[in-house]
Parts: structure tokens; C-alpha cells; sequence
């Protein structure tokens, strides 16, 4: 279904945001045709340059991050003619003002009104000036046709995300509010539910008797490159778990919504955050541990260490690497542990979901058939490749009784041969459909920030004293094995790579 006639502003449409993500998903939709006629892009703020050298450089991003490639000479100026900018001052009140009066000029020209979009691409400095701004002009009147997405960081503890929250709740109403994780846009990420609930097969073992573990994984190789300034204040626990991984865990391990209806989903979402047990401080070092990437080998190639890369301070002491420890308390995963883990300049990039079964309750089968028993496990894999793979127990070949783990895989490029949609397009356009599932309540938000609270408070008052403690290009921290062994488990990455060099 292709959204109501839209106009869709952007603050930050300069910044790296909107060049790498934003203008090359809205221009992969309107490609597809996932766009209403009336549609029209309204960056606003400094353009710092021409705005012909402004439409070269979104173009070369278009180039580089749309799924269409290059585009043609056509087909761009048609999308360039939806696309407009208003220099402004976001500080200023006039600039609110001026933009009202643009979207008015927009409406009228199309004789029709137009469901308005603010997307704030901003510092989260920015924040506060932009939404009272939009207030003041009355912008965020209009009831749900006038909506508000903000990109994280969304605070940076749970304090400073209640403050947020506060701040938006005061001037828009909670319909109007889209707080983006873009790792819920990503397929398979959205097939957790799929897979989970519209199949009978799983969900009746999905629990504490059958399930041994749950691990996620969310390793990177790239480092942290250009942006020092925001991650030397952030690092791993806030970066990435308090948001990207902790909603992968919720969708593992929530409860079966009723209907797939936004409020319903993010209720049951949010129960399980709340479901999370407390880590008391005296025992965080038990349940996470950090790590920070020196130099080191990638590819054949050698890669500075954190601390030498641009806008980070030499003796830094933010993390690149955390692995915690969660449990749910709740009837279904009681004593289930979940491994949470994720760090940059590690040895792939693979995201991906491990859910390990318990072993079988009796074993039929002699010691000597059994040479290379392993548990079976469900893989979800994210990314690089994205699909499903189950490792069962088979009888090998042969006249002798000998059972070896075998895979059996699905894979989103062989099963549906095409290129999954990239995740902002997805999220854009439920934006525009004014669809809030995938996308974060202001409980849910600060429900996360409560789950690491307490490891963010203990890992700020003891600094680390063996940073850098991994080498950029391995798996990470030695920490980090000793974590999962001393309950007799092992990480489970990278499953996908030895899956592929087996096939
Ligand atoms: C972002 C983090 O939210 O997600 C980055 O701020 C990280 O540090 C990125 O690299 C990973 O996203 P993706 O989609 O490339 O896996």
C-alpha cells in the first residue's frame, strides 16, 4: 500500500545519515514505486556549499548505497525534481517558520494536505532546539499526520533518556513519536517473529525445558572509524546492546502477541525487558565483561589500535567489545541463560542468533556411534547472509553406526532469489504508513537503559586497567571465553563460515 501524499523533512540532510542511508532508501522506494505522487523531500539546515555540489554528492551516495546502483540521468532528475532544501538556522526561530510556510506553499500546490514527516538525523544536542522549535511554529499539530523519528543515541543512560522522553512527551503525543532501531528493519530480523509464531513446529519447544541457551552475536570488522567523537563517549554496552541486541533478545524470547498490532507487539516486547533479573553491582564482573581492540591483522593488512584511530582520546577507556549474561525471569526461560556479545575490528562481520537445545533425555545409541556428538542448534544468521540453519545429529553413511552433525539451511537468496530491501527502506516506509511496530515506545526505551544501568554504573567507577586487551582481528577478549566457560559453554561464532567452507 503506498503511504497518503507525504513531505518528508530532513534536519541533518548534509550530515553522513542522510548521504549513506536515508536518500538512498527513499530513492530505492521511489524506484519501486513504494512512493505516493505527492511526495516531496525537504532537507533543512547548512548545506556548507552549493546546492548543485549538494545533488552531485547525495547522487554519488545514491551510486554507492542503493540497491539500483547507479542511477539513470532520467530516473534521477525525476527523483531530484521531489527534492527541495531550505538553508535555516536551527537555532532560530524563524527557521521553524520558514519551514511551515514551505510545507504550506508544498500543500498548496498540490491542492491536497500532506502527512508531515520530521526526521531528525541531528546530535542529540540538537534534539531539544528542533522539537521545541517545530512546537512553537505548531508543526506538531495535526494530531498522528505529523510525525517525529529520532535516530540514537537516544540519551545516554537511563536518566538522560527519561529526560528525552519528557521532552517529547511535553510536545507530541506518543502516536506522533517513532524512535528508530534500524536492526529491526533488517529481514531476517523481522523473520524471528515470522518464523516463530506463523509455524507450529517450534514454538512448543521454544522454552526453559528444551532450550540449553540463546546466544547473539553481533560482531563488525570494521573499527570505529570516522566517528570518534560520538563513540569514545558511547561505546559497546550503550552503542549496541542497549538497543540492537536487546531487542533481538526480545523477539526470541517474547510471549505470542495476539494480534500484530503495534501497541500489542511492543507490550509483549516490553515484557520481557522488564522479565530481565538485575545484576547486582557486586556482581557485574560475573555477568559482562569489556574489551578494547589494539592493532592488529585484518585481511592481511595491519589496522591501528582504538586509541590511534582519529577524534579518540590515546588513553581512552571506552569499550569496543562487551559480552554479557542475561536471564528472564519468567515461566518460560527461567535458568535459561542469554549470551549477549558484540565488538568492533573482530576477526568477520556476522551477526547471528545461536539457540542451542538441550541434549536428548536418554541415549539410545552406544558411546563408540557417538564420536562427534554436539547439541542441536537453531541458527538465525543476520548478516552477512541471511537465513536459517538447523545442525541435527544423522547416521553417517556406511555399514558401521557412526552419527555425525549435519546442517540443514535456508537462505533468502536461494529461496526467494533477490536481494533483501535494505532496512531503512522498510523502516521509512512504515514511517510514512504510520506503522509503530518496528519501532521503539518510550517504556521500551527506557526499560533497555534500566536492563545495563547498573554494568554502565560499575564499569565507569572501575576503570580498566588492561585496555587494549584484544587484537584487532581476532574474536575478541580471553575474558570474554572465561565468561562463558565457567558455565561449561563456548560462543558459538562463527557457525555460518564453518557451514560454508563444509558445503
Ligand atoms: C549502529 C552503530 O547503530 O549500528 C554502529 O552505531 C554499528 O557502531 C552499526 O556499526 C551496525 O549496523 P549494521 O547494519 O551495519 O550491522
Amino acid at each position: 500500500e503506498r503511504p497518503e501524499p507525504t513531505i518528508f523533512t530532513i534536519f541533518g540532510a548534509a550530515g553522513d545519515l542522510a548521504w549513506r542511508k536515508l536518500v538512498p532508501a527513499i530513492y530505492d522506494l521511489f524506484r519501486d514505486g513504494w512512493l505516493p505522487d505527492k511526495f516531496s523531500i525537504m532537507g533543512i539546515g547548512h548545506l556548507h556549499t552549493k546546492k548543485s555540489q549538494y545533488l552531485d554528492h547525495l547522487r554519488e551516495g545514491v551510486e554507492q548505497f542503493s540497491r539500483h546502483g547507479k542511477p539513470g540521468k532520467e530516473s534521477w532528475e525525476n527523483f531530484v525534481s521531489h527534492l527541495d532544501f531550505l538553508e535555516a538556522d536551527l537555532e532560530q526561530k524563524q527557521a521553524y517558520q520558514d519551514l511551515s510556510d514551505e510545507l504550506e506553499r508544498i500543500e498548496k500546490d498540490w491542492g491536497d494536505k500532506a502527512q508531515r514527516v520530521f526526521y531528525l538525523a541531528m546530535p542529540p544536542a540538537m534534539m531539544a532546539p528542533i522539537t521545541e522549535g517545530l512546537a512553537k511554529a505548531r508543526l506538531n499539530q495535526r494530531r498522528e499526520h505529523a510525525r517525529i523519528v529520532v535516530e540514537k543515541p537516544f540519551g545516554s543512560d537511563l536518566e538522560s533518556a527519561r529526560e528525552l522522553n519528557r521532552l517529547l512527551g511535553r510536545l507530541f503525543d506518543e502516536k506522533q513519536i517513532f524512535r528508530i532501531d534500524h536492526f529491526l528493519g533488517k529481514e531476517t530480523v523481522q523473520n524471528i517473529l515470522a518464523f516463530r509464531l506463523a509455524n507450529a513446529m517450534f514454538e512448543p519447544i521454544w522454552n526453559r525445558h528444551y532450550i540449553d541457551h540463546v546466544q547473539i552475536n553481533v560482531a563488525e570488522k570494521l573499527g570505529v572509524e570516522h566517528r570518534g567523537h560520538y563513540y569514545d563517549k558511547a561505546g559497546a554496552l550503550r552503542d549496541m546492546i542497549q538497543n540492537h541486541l536487546l531487542q533481538i533478545l526480545c523477539l526470541v524470547a517474547m510471549e505470542a502477541p495476539i494480534t500484530f498490532d503495534d501497541n500489542e507487539v511492543r507490550n509483549k516486547k516490553v515484557d520481557v525487558l522488564h522479565a530481565i533479573r538485575d545484576i547486582p553491582p557486586s556482581q557485574v564482573h560475573e555477568y559482562a565483561v569489556r574489551g578494547q581492540y589494539g592493532g592488529g591483522w585484518l585481511q592481511g593488512e595491519h589496522v591501528p589500535g582504538y586509541r590511534q584511530e582519529p577524534n579518540v582520546d590515546p588513553e581512552s577507556l571506552t569499550e569496543t567489545y562487551a559480552a554479557v549474561k542475561l536471564y528472564v525471569d519468567n515461566w518460560r526461560w527461567q535458568g535459561v541463560p542469554f549470551y549477549l556479545r558484540t565488538g568492533k575490528r573482530l576477526s568477520d562481520r556476522i551477526t547471528e542468533v545461536s539457540i542451542q537445545f538441550r541434549p536428548v533425555p536418554h541415549q539410545t545409541f552406544p558411546a563408540r556411534a557417538l564420536l562427534d556428538r554436539q547439541p542441536n542448534r537453531l541458527i538465525i544468521a543476520i548478516q552477512p547472509e541471511e537465513g536459517i540453519l538447523l545442525r541435527f545429529e544423522s547416521k553417517q553413511p556406511g555399514p558401521s553406526l557412526h552419527l555425525t552433525p549435519v546442517m540443514m539451511q535456508f537462505f533468502y537468496k536461494e529461496a526467494f532469489r533477490e536481494e533483501p530491501v535494505d532496512a531503512y527502506e522498510t523502516l521509512l516506509l512504515d514511517i510514512m504508513n504510520g506503522d509503530a511496530t518496528l519501532f521503539m515506545r518510550a517504556d521500551q526505551a527506557e526499560a533497555a537503559w534500566g536492563v545495563i544501568q547498573p554494568i554502565l554504573d560499575v564499569w565507569a567507577e572501575q576503570r580498566p586497567t588492561d585496555f587494549p586487551n584484544y587484537q584487532a582481528g581476532t574474536w575478541g577478549p580471553e575474558q570474554a571465553e572465561v565468561l562463558i566457560a565457567k558455565d561449561g559453554r563456548t560462543w558459538t561464532l562463527p557457525t555460518i563460515l564453518q557451514c560454508q567452507e563444509d558445503i
